[in-house]
């Protein structure tokens, strides 16, 4: 993919006494009182915006928080508590909380060398639908746009497309060219067997992924009620679990697409069952051909999963979305917990990404053992429907005529 690098713009010298705009995903998770209770796209912000200040840039960076209406700013929008936190993490002069700026799209005011935060920019009149007045005033703002907002790379918003048309310079950030580096290592030039992991409840919500997935994997691993539903397709009781009976044809073509290709979508052999969806329910491991009416499916069976990990070890890349149990019960954990050592224990570039299976790798301490750790989520899941994102393709445009931007 052909686009501007930020760090290579630094290396050119082309940063010092610039003004620099940096578009970053700080959209994290608050509880009730508004703390923040993980922080890793702050921290996964941070490169980039060091990269800036050490480059000598006056540094302006803004992000979307949830999704506020626009045109008005209630005190649960304010990225304040993110402005603490990144002020925490730089420590030194912005130990006390980087300044936070309010309404700026007309003009803000910061100096080579210095640092400031611009108020959640979805509050802007214009922002979600790309207004072109909107993008070319936050355009005028800077000399360079860098988006380094891999999580919000599907959304075409002033903030993310728009201002990247009228920049005079648009780059990517080291965080959002990590990402391509990564999604490109894993899915365009993959070191073969490569595996993909999709699981979660519904296949509705994930059918383009596993039909785009059918057509360049070597091994494609379902999980959840989306495995029920290939189950069913497979001919399989499934009892009273979660499952889409409607797609059952769409999971046949799936796995008819995957055998025309000589590749495979293990069913699980054995399955554990429960009699309610609750923590403490009874956990029974059963063959797949025996489970009854009244059962529901929680999880892998522990055959299953040690030839599912079988596989993952022997893999050359994995790719993984969603979690293969109820990973959040400890009955209903085995099965994740050994995908998610086998990942850990594979010598394949592995990339994860999506909410559910971040908490996994979390729970299990894996994350230095995962290739990358994608920041996306939704995006992340577009990128694996085959999709070109709206910020890449905009970026690549702008590319076409930049004299310095790079394929690799
Ligand atoms: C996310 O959390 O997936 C991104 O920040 C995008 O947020 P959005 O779905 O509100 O656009």
């Amino acid at each position: 993919m052909k686009i501007l690098r930020f760090q290579d713009l630094v290396a050119q010298g082309a940063v010092a006494g610039r003004r620099v705009f940096i578009r970053a995903d700080l959209n994290v998770p608050q509880d009730d009182a508004g703390r923040i209770t993980e922080d890793t796209r702050i921290r996964a912000s941070l490169p980039c915006i060091r990269m800036a200040l050490d480059a000598g840039a006056a540094v302006m960076v803004t992000s979307h928080l949830g999704r506020p209406t626009e045109g008005e700013l209630k005190p649960e929008d304010s990225l304040q508590p993110v402005a603490q936190r990144m002020g925490q993490l730089l420590g030194g002069r912005y130990a006390q909380g980087v300044p936070l700026r309010t309404d700026w799209v007309d003009g803000v005011d910061v100096a080579p060398g210095q640092l400031v935060l611009l108020e959640n920019c979805r509050v802007n009149p214009g922002e979600k639908k790309n207004s072109v007045a909107l993008a070319r005033k936050m355009a005028a703002l800077c000399d360079i746009f860098v988006n380094d907002a891999f999580g919000t790379a599907h959304r075409a918003e002033a903030s993310t497309y728009g201002i990247a048309q009228y920049a005079k310079i648009a780059c990517a950030g080291p965080l959002l060219a990590a990402e391509i580096d990564a999604i490109g290592k894993a899915l365009s030039a993959p070191k073969r067997p490569l595996v993909a992991i999709v699981a979660g409840s519904k296949v509705s919500t994930k059918l383009t992924i596993l039909q785009s997935l059918a057509k360049n994997v070597d091994g494609l691993i379902v999980g959840g009620g989306i495995a029920n539903t290939f189950m069913l397709a497979a001919g399989l009781p499934i009892g009273k679990s979660l499952a889409e009976p409607a797609l059952v044809d769409e999971a046949r073509t799936v796995l008819q697409a995957m055998k025309a290709r000589g590749a495979e979508v293990p069913i699980p052999h054995d399955v554990v069952v429960a009699q309610t969806f609750a923590a403490d329910a009874p956990a029974t491991v059963k063959a797949a051909t025996d489970v009854a009416a009244d059962d529901l499916i929680l999880d892998i069976g522990p055959q299953t999963a040690a030839r599912l990990a079988d596989q993952l070890k022997a893999a050359g890349t994995i790719v993984w979305n969603g979690p293969v149990g109820v990973f959040e019960f400890d009955a209903f954990a085995h099965g994740t917990e050994t995908i998610a050592r086998a990942i850990a224990a594979s010598p394949a570039f592995s990339i994860a990404g999506g909410g559910d299976t971040l908490a996994a790798i979390a729970k299990y301490g894996i994350e230095h053992d995962v290739g990358y750790i994608s920041t996306g989520g939704g995006a992340f899941l577009e990128v694996l429907e085959g999709k070109t994102l709206p910020a890449f393709e905009i970026l690549q445009r702008r590319a076409a005529d930049a004299p310095g931007a790079t394929s690799r």
